[in-house]
């Protein structure tokens, strides 16, 4: 093959190879959207319900998986939605190696102010999958349940329900953990 044609059509091939990615990362984000988007509105809507603040992490523990199974159940068979923790609560929601890595750099972005928070999107690409990354850092709302001042209440709920629990003593801002989603190429 000639230069040209070679340097053109690898051109071509890199084009459509970074839309390609561009259509997995948009895909990957809606499941995002979807799994956060379902925790959140359930999570608020048990807090709003006045002063039950016990119903919130009741429903929490009994549903965070399930909500997670039944987002999953809407999704294509090549296609996954979770949550993952450097510091877990639900012990199901611990990281992987790849997980982790990511989860550091947040952390390194984070502690050298160079965390930006209109693109915190993340992808990882390897031969058989593309990951797509969001972070979720704690607002004032989440250190109720897992900030240093968390009420004697649901201090003692989580202690029994969540034995191994390190969730505890989060600042405002910091990093929680993530949802990743993942496609299967
Ligand atoms: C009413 C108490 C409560 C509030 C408020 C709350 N959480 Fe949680 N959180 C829990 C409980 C209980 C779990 C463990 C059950 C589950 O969701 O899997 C949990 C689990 C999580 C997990 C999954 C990882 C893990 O450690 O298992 C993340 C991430 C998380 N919370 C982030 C947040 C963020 C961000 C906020 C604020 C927007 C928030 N939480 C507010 C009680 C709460």
């Amino acid at each position: 093959m000639k230069l040209k044609t070679l340097l053109l059509s690898s051109l071509l091939l890199a084009t459509i190879a970074s839309a390609d990615t561009n259509a997995t990362k948009t895909e990957a984000i809606g499941y995002i959207k979807l799994l956060g988007g379902e925790l959140k509105t359930q999570l608020l809507s048990n807090m709003k319900k006045g002063s039950q603040e016990l119903d919130a992490v009741t429903f929490c523990t009994k549903n965070a998986d399930q909500i997670t199974k039944e987002v999953n159940a809407k999704l294509p068979k090549n296609a996954t939605v979770r949550r993952a923790s450097l510091q877990t609560r639900n012990p199901n929601n611990s990281a992987d190696a790849v997980d982790k890595k990511i989860m550091q750099e947040y952390l390194a972005q984070i502690e050298s102010k160079s965390f930006n928070p209109k693109s915190p999107i993340k992808v990882v690409e390897d031969a058989n999958s593309t990951r797509v990354y969001k972070p979720l850092l704690t607002k004032a709302v989440c250190l109720k349940c897992h900030g240093e001042n968390v009420s004697d209440n649901i201090s003692k709920f989580i202690k029994e329900n969540y034995p191994k629990d390190q969730a505890m003593n989060f600042k405002e801002n910091s990093l929680r953990g993530v949802i990743v989603a993942e496609i299967k190429k």
